[in-house]
């Protein structure tokens, strides 16, 4: 009997997060419960809170009815409103008013350009070569850039190497202490960077490991640099960086077909309630907010959602499937336009709009380090 009512205590007390398939009959109450929400019960802000939460979640319900390739679920943000969410992204400006660049590579050094490969496999996932390391979680701070440059050059190094030597990288070093002069992609650090300044970093002094500089910027500090060579002895060079032809549909899907995991850049503004499926949320015909750096580790066909580009990301595994996403890969991909560049990988205040191509500008922003080597 005793033994009964401690069970039940305790699965009165354990809360999880629903998954899609339990919000018929879900409630505010129990969200609360299960994030932990510390709203007063019948404060103002409680009704508030409620009054959104409750309109969110009819939208997601109602969202999940409809016939889309994903599915939407609740999270830490659905009793935030929209507007909310959206405020720290500009208007978007029709694209008749202004110039619009295409993304430049004249930093790189080299161009992977198309070949014309006719025999790519079907799909690829790179994880099942045991060459992908464990999904991160970047936390608060805008360190996307660091974990995606981390992330890509780990599984290099194991295709260059073989698989037993899948490291895990050191993240803090790179947040750390990769200098961002021309504010590429954001102020550095914390305040957001482009992996490619990290492999142009990592080509000159090397990358050691989590364990010997461990990752604390998770509550969005940047620290000062900390590494010492000498005692946090590099286990990983590159030698320069490609870029990807930008907006070329056929030369992403070869570079990570035959090289490897690809550092990319995306609009992730419509993620916060993605929890499975093929993303096909982001619309052509709204600015495309370029302002995420992840990881492109494959692509494939779901039977029944259709062609997927394999996205890892650095949100935890909670998000999404397992830390990944699947977008929508296009069999003609359709082009927008990021007039917010600077939230992504345009450098210094540069606001000239870019042309952006494929599902969330998926196409417009792609590299991988050369010359990887493992220093045992
Ligand atoms: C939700 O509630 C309705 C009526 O209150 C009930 O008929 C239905 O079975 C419930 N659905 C689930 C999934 O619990
Ligand atoms: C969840 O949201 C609350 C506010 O509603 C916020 O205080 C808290 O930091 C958030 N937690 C996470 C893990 O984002
Ligand atoms: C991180 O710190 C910056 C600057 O202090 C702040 O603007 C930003 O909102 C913080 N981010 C989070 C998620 O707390």
């Amino acid at each position: 009997m005793i033994k009964f009512i401690i069970i039940a205590i305790l699965i009165s007390l354990i809360s999880c997060k629903p998954k899609w398939t339990q919000l018929q009959n879900y409630t505010f109450e129990q969200y609360v419960r299960d994030f932990q929400k510390e709203y007063k019960a019948d404060s103002e802000e409680y009704i508030t809170r409620k009054k959104i939460f409750e309109q969110n979640l009819a939208d997601i319900v109602a969202f999940n009815k409809e016939d889309h390739s994903y599915k939407k679920g609740v999270k830490n943000n659905t009793d935030e409103s929209y507007f909310e969410k959206k405020e720290q992204f500009s208007i978007f400006k029709s694209s008749l008013d202004f110039q619009v660049m295409d993304p430049s590579t004249e930093n790189s050094n080299y161009i992977y350009k198309a070949k014309g490969l006719t025999n790519l496999p079907d799909s690829v996932d790179w994880r099942d070569k045991g060459v992908v390391s464990p999904v991160k979680d970047q936390g608060d701070c805008l360190s996307c850039w660091a974990f995606t440059a981390a992330s890509v050059l780990e599984s290099h190094a194991a295709i260059a190497a073989g698989s037993g030597n899948l490291k895990t990288l050191s993240t803090q070093q790179l947040v750390s202490c990769v200098p961002n002069p021309k504010q590429c992609g954001g102020q550095g650090g914390c305040f957001g960077a482009v992996a490619d300044l990290a492999f142009e970093y990592i080509s000159k002094y090397g990358i050691t490991s989590e364990f010997k500089y461990g990752y604390k910027s998770y509550f969005n500090d940047t620290y000062e640099c900390k590494f010492d060579p000498l005692k946090q002895s590099p286990e990983v060079f590159n030698q320069g960086f490609a870029k990807i032809t930008p907006n070329d549909q056929q030369a992403l899907l070869e570079a990570v077909a035959t090289i490897g995991p690809i550092a990319i850049s995306i609009d992730s503004t419509g993620w916060d309630s993605y929890e499975e499926g093929v993303f096909d949320g982001c619309d052509y015909s709204e600015n495309i907010n370029i302002d995420h750096a992840v990881v492109l580790v494959g692509y494939g066909t779901d039977p029944k959602y259709g062609d997927y580009w394999l996205v890892r990301n650095s949100y935890g595994t909670e998000f999404g499937e397992d830390g990944y996403i699947r977008i929508k890969r296009e069999s003609e991909p359709q082009c927008g336009i990021d007039s917010t560049p600077t939230n992504g990988f345009a450098c210094g205040g540069d606001e000239t709009p870019i042309k952006v191509c494929g599902m969330c500008g998926i196409l417009s922003d792609s590299s991988y380090p050369l010359k990887v080597r493992v220093i045992v």
